[in-house]
């Protein structure tokens, strides 16, 4: 049996839905990983930043896109140990094209030789930009295999497709 993690980033709150600003108590990558484990099962971690980010959209983006620029490593509040898992099923949303600094800091921080890593992204339409390849950069030794995108506001009805492809990374 293969030892499955499922990592996620996500900020809940106010976020772009199919061309207007709404409020989300709860982010659409963290439904989609809530999705995920009801599909496979494992250990569920998010990922969460020390210093929250602004509560507007826009001015998200504005820091978002600053830390893009300077490759910055915003602080996490916590770094979970993933070195007894096979299969890493990461998370995150599209933010400028590839996954947000905080999904590097955890990279980071991690040996993650001789695991799969799984990627799965929610976004507006750029579906998994450069991540894949990004990741494939700060994974050393892994295999990261082909990754899972979602339409954000598109989450609800995703369980099946998303269910099949964690499957399928499984097989
Ligand atoms: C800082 C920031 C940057 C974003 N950049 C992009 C982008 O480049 N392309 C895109 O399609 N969506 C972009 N989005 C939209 C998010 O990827 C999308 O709403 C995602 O589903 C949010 O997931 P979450 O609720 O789990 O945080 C951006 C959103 C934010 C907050």
């Amino acid at each position: 049996m293969e030892k499955i993690a499922i990592v996620y980033y996500s900020r809940r709150g106010q976020n772009y839905v199919a061309g207007s600003i709404e409020e989300l108590p709860v982010g659409n990558t963290e439904r989609l990983a809530r999705m995920l484990r009801n599909a496979v099962g494992g250990d569920l971690f998010e990922i969460e930043t020390v210093s929250p980010y602004p509560a507007d959209y826009t001015e998200t983006t504005e820091v978002a896109k600053a830390e893009k620029r300077s490759h910055a490593r915003p602080a996490l509040k916590a770094v979970p140990d993933l070195s007894a898992y096979d299969v890493v099923f990461l998370g995150y949303p599209n933010w400028w094209g590839t996954c947000p600094m905080a999904v590097f800091t955890l990279l980071d921080a991690q040996d993650l030789a001789g695991k799969t890593i799984a990627p799965f992204c929610t976004s507006e339409g750029s579906g998994l930009g450069s991540s894949e390849r990004d990741l494939k950069r700060a994974c050393k030794g892994a295999t990261v295999v082909p990754g899972l995108a979602v339409i954000g506001h598109e989450v609800q009805g995703a369980e099946d497709a998303a269910a099949r492809w964690a499957r399928s990374v499984l097989d």
